[in-house]
């Protein structure tokens, strides 16, 4: 019985150790920002930078975790997908951006994995009603 248990957690480190050999999640760019939206204040950027630039943005602060497979998988595909969906550095691709401030008045974003580890992204509901609104005043202006 012992001696399964054991066996049981050195497969289980060799395979934690196997999976760490895999290339995909180890892609941690940050290409240079093209253009930012024209925000309508700082306030607005500093909030969307706090809740959204981890995923939304090419100045993605890449933890520690983000190293260690499997949450790397995870963090490089949120990064991939998020990116080209919206991303804050690169304005002139963004194709739909009315959604920007629906998805936040919705709390659909920030995503709610992300807020485990990013207490700094769990907005108030102030904080929240004033990025809703800087973000569509935002859009207004481009
Ligand atoms: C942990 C990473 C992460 C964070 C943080 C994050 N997003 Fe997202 N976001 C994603 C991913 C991944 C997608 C693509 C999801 C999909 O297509 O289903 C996405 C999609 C979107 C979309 C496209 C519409 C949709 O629902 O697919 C918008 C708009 C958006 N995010 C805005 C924001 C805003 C604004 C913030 C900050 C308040 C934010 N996101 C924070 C990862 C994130």
């Amino acid at each position: 019985m012992k001696k399964t248990i054991i066996m049981i957690i050195v497969g289980l480190l060799v395979l934690f150790g196997l999976i760490q050999l895999i290339p995909f999640g180890h892609q941690h760019t940050n290409p240079a920002v093209v253009q930012e939206p024209n925000w309508d204040s700082p306030q607005t950027r500093e909030l969307a930078q706090q809740a959204c630039f981890d995923c939304h943005s090419n100045e993605t602060v890449w933890p520690w975790y983000s190293n260690v497979a499997p949450v790397s998988w995870l963090v490089q595909r949120d990064v991939n997908d998020g990116r080209r969906r919206v991303n804050f550095s690169d304005w002139g691709r963004v194709r739909e951006p009315d959604e920007i401030p629906e998805v936040v008045e919705e709390g659909e974003m920030p995503l709610p994995i992300f807020l485990i580890m990013h207490p700094e992204a769990r907005l108030t509901q102030a904080e929240k009603d004033a990025l809703v609104s800087g973000l569509q005043a935002t859009v207004r202006r481009q």
